[in-house]
Parts: structure tokens; C-alpha cells; sequence
């Protein structure tokens, strides 16, 4: 039996220890925000945070994060009173119209908050390092114009964007 803590709810699963994390988000516990692209780590479909980190879930075994938070897509927009409430990337995502087909986008929604979080004013060699996702729709113009937009506004506001707005 496997214990994980997922958007703030425990669960007990009846699973294999080494079963990624990313099919015991989708199938057995239904989250299926959270996309597979390639299953080897490189495309960043499936990242999710575990303790506020991004992690991609498609090669990070249950095992692994047994003791931690994991949060995944359905589970960023809500506010410490537990309210839905929209993000601040989650908007800068929608003001700039940034996805196309949408399948990378949970991922790298997951992965900008997650760096702005943690670095409200990267270079532009940290967010290349950071949000590597892949986009088979080539939005990363307006990934890049959405960050810059965050970036600014945490500069005129200072509240950090990679929070709940
Ligand atoms: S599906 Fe996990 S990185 Fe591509
Ligand atoms: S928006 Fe289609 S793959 Fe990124």
C-alpha cells in the first residue's frame, strides 16, 4: 500500500512502489491534467511539484515522493482558504493567449510557476534551464511574452507570480 499526499489530500493506494507517479495520478486517481508525451523526462508534459519543486512524473516513482506534497494542475488554482481562485501565471496565460493545442500546457504552467515561485526575476539562461518543455505547437513566443509580462508585474506589485493571484 502506498500513501501520497496529492493537492492536499492523502490517499492510500493499492500500487507497485516503482509505478510512476504520473499513472497514479491519471489512472488511478483520475487527475488527468497532468499529460504524458514522451515518458522519458524529456518533454516536461507530466510536471507536477513535489514540496513546491517541479518533478516530471513520468520517470519519479511513487516511492519517491511517499513523504511528500504533490500538487498537480487541478490543484494550483486554489487559495490558502482552500477557494478556487485563478493564478497569476495562470492568467498571464490566458491575457496572452499563449496555448495552441493546450496538451504541453498544464506542464509548463506547473513549470513557470514553480520557477517564479522560487526566483520572481530570472535571466534568461535560468528560464531556458527551467521551463525546457517542449511545445509541438511552437508556442514558445508567447511563453516567453507571458513570463516577461509576470516578471514586470511582480516588479511593480512585488508579489511573487508563481502564487495564487
Ligand atoms: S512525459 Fe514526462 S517528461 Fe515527457
Ligand atoms: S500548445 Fe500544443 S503542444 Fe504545446
Amino acid at each position: 500500500m502506498i500513501e501520497l499526499t496529492i493537492n492536499g489530500t492523502t490517499r492510500q493506494l493499492d500500487i507497485e512502489p516503482e509505478m510512476p507517479l504520473l499513472w497514479a495520478l491519471r489512472n488511478e486517481l483520475g487527475l488527468t491534467g497532468t499529460k504524458f508525451g514522451c515518458g522519458i523526462a524529456a518533454c516536461g508534459a507530466c510536471t507536477v511539484h513535489v514540496d513546491g519543486q517541479p518533478v516530471r512524473s513520468c520517470m519519479t516513482p511513487v516511492s519517491a515522493v511517499q513523504n511528500g506534497q504533490v500538487t498537480t494542475i487541478e490543484g494550483l488554482a486554489v487559495d490558502a482558504t482552500g477557494n478556487r481562485a485563478i493564478t497569476a501565471v495562470q492568467q498571464a496565460w490566458v491575457d496572452h493567449q499563449v496555448p495552441q493545442c493546450g496538451y504541453c500546457q498544464s506542464g509548463m504552467i506547473m513549470a513557470v510557476s514553480a520557477l517564479l515561485a522560487d526566483n520572481p526575476n530570472p535571466d534568461k539562461a535560468t528560464i531556458e534551464r527551467s521551463v525546457s518543455n517542449v511545445c509541438r505547437c511552437g508556442t514558445y513566443p508567447r511563453v516567453s511574452k507571458a513570463i516577461q509580462a509576470l516578471i514586470a508585474e511582480q516588479a511593480t506589485t512585488n508579489t511573487p507570480q508563481g502564487e495564487t493571484a
